[in-house]
């Protein structure tokens, strides 16, 4: 921290001294070695998402205080596509300028910003200038674009920061919540149920409950303070910091997540959850489970039967993938569907139930999505082909169907053209959630396993989850770590098998 100062002290004297021969001098000033404030990106650069995630900096932890009250229930019932709970929230956002900043974004959509102080120096909030209008002094404003899918908080701090300064944003903000849509209409992100929340945010779904840097390319640790009304159990990503803490009618939970997190890996769901005692991992990783009081019947026993093989199920992963990657594991079954389940960090969230096969399979994104991520969303395979994948292992495992009849059960069948036409390494924004993604994804890796034989597939694996770790990693990436540990050149296989728009028939 010292020498940060020290060194930012250097380049603010030699700043002023280029500042003053880039204004006399032309337009087009080479970067010197002194400060050259310019507006961070408005996205991350991903292609799939232009404006997800933004550029300039790189958040190191996120504080998030919230409040939330759900709906309330009428009679007759409000059609779910009515209902809205109350959001309020105080986000303390701790970042690091990686380049001279004049001002820079965060990602909010849907929740209104009241207030918002940088290095302790509060903003004012106006409206969004005209392009080229500079703006006096500290400020920020939002850009709300539903046409557009664009949604944009600015943050324009006096003094500028200098590329390596630590800043602390503090964002007072709150809205309805309401059951918001990813680009393909499906529910995600802050969805209000009848009860609280189910809170599933891929791709870039977290800015519709807290301003975020919402890309994974700026992973960050967690905390999180949910106040929720009493009776109401809210579940973060992570350990628990204390015991639930009620007064007047409220409960507050405290969560921390030490680990570095994607933004769309976090949750905070709110329901009748039901806390379930903690069991741990042969290794001793504990698995704290939350499972709606409604869920009855053939969903509860089921639920009951694959969350207790979770245990198993993380001792199979190590076994293969290397050690569970955080502090702590544990489902979270919401009876409110959004009609998938999520691989939330550290805390998955399912719909209705939780089948075996799908428990198997975000476990087993915990290595390979959560760990290490997809650098962008083009690379998504990487993510789901893994992931289905491990369940076809788990199955092998649990005296079920092997990993080699599974592929066959998938190749043999005739399918449309369509269905093989799909490039998996590069399915475009609306095919990311693709059933080839998955199960063509799957059929790669198990492909993969045959050409390079056990050996090299497993420690190009583990080589793969050591490299990445905590980090993203592309396509071209995850091949040449498999080419080096297998000595084979896989360009032509990977062809094949990610971008030829035909069914694999030799490789
Ligand atoms: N990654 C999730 C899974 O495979 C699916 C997420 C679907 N998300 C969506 N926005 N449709 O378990
Ligand atoms: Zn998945």
């Amino acid at each position: 921290m010292g020498s940060l100062v020290r060194t930012s002290r250097v380049l603010v004297a030699a700043g002023l001294a280029a500042g003053v021969l880039a204004s006399v001098g032309a337009a087009a000033a080479p970067a010197g070695p002194g400060p050259r404030y310019t507006a961070g990106a408005d996205g991350a650069g991903d292609a799939y998402f232009p404006l997800a995630g933004n550029g300039g900096y790189d958040v190191t932890h996120y504080d998030l205080d919230i409040d939330y009250v759900p709906p309330v229930a009428t009679v007759p019932p409000t059609p779910l596509s009515q209902i809205r709970g109350r959001l309020d929230g105080v986000a303390t956002i701790d970042l690091v300028a990686r380049q001279d900043l004049d001002r820079f974004n965060l990602d909010l959509r849907g929740m209104t910003v009241s207030g918002l102080a940088i290095n302790g120096k509060r903003a004012t909030g106006i409206e969004p200038p005209a392009d080229g209008v500079e703006v006096e002094g500290a400020a920020y404003w939002q850009v709300q674009d539903d046409a557009n899918r664009r949604w944009e908080l600015t943050v324009q701090p006096r003094p500028k920061l200098k590329a390596g300064q630590p800043a602390r944003v503090v964002v007072t903000y709150g809205g309805e919540t309401s059951r918001p849509t990813d680009i393909e209409g499906a529910l995600y992100g802050w969805v209000t149920t009848r009860d609280g929340a189910m809170v599933v945010s891929e791709p870039e779904g977290s800015m519709t409950w807290y301003p975020v840097n919402d890309h994974q390319r700026d992973k960050a640790s967690y905390s999180f303070e949910i106040t929720v009304p009493a009776g109401k159990t809210a579940v973060a990503n992570g350990l628990p910091a204390g015991e639930p803490v009620t007064a007047d009618g409220e409960t507050t939970w405290s969560w921390e997540a030490p680990d570095q997190q994607a933004s769309y890996l976090t949750t905070a769901s709110v329901g009748d959850f039901v806390r379930r005692p903690v069991t741990t991992s042969a290794s001793g990783v504990p698995i704290l489970d939350f499972v709606d009081a409604k869920i009855t019947g053939n969903a509860l026993a089921n639920t009951n039967t694959n969350l207790a093989l979770q245990a198993r199920m993380i001792d199979f992963f190590e076994s293969r993938f290397g050690p569970y990657p955080f502090n702590s594991y544990g489902s979270i079954v919401d009876n409110d569907s959004v009609g998938y389940a999520l691989e939330t960090q550290t805390r998955p969230v399912y719909s209705g139930q939780a089948s075996q096969g799908t428990v198997a399979h975000e476990l087993a994104h915990q290595w390979l999505g959560n760990a290490v991520s997809p650098d962008t969303w083009q690379h998504i395979w990487l993510n789901e082909g893994w992931a289905t994948y491990a369940s076809w292992l788990w199955a092998e495992e649990n005296g079920g169907t092997t990993a080699q009849q599974a592929f066959a059960s998938w190749y043999a069948p005739a399918r449309t053209a369509a269905y093989w036409a799909l490039p998996i390494g590069d399915p475009g924004p609306l095919g990311l959630f693709a059933t080839q993604v998955y199960n063509r994804g799957a059929g790669t890796l198990h492909a993969l396993r045959v050409k390079v034989g056990d050996q090299a597939f497993f420690a190009a694996t583990r080589e793969w989850l050591e490299t990445y770790d905590d980090s993203t990693g592309t396509t071209d990436d995850f091949i040449a770590v498999f080419e080096e540990e297998s000595g084979q050149d896989l360009s032509a296989f990977f062809h094949t098998w990610l971008f030829a728009p035909e069914k694999p028939t030799t490789w």
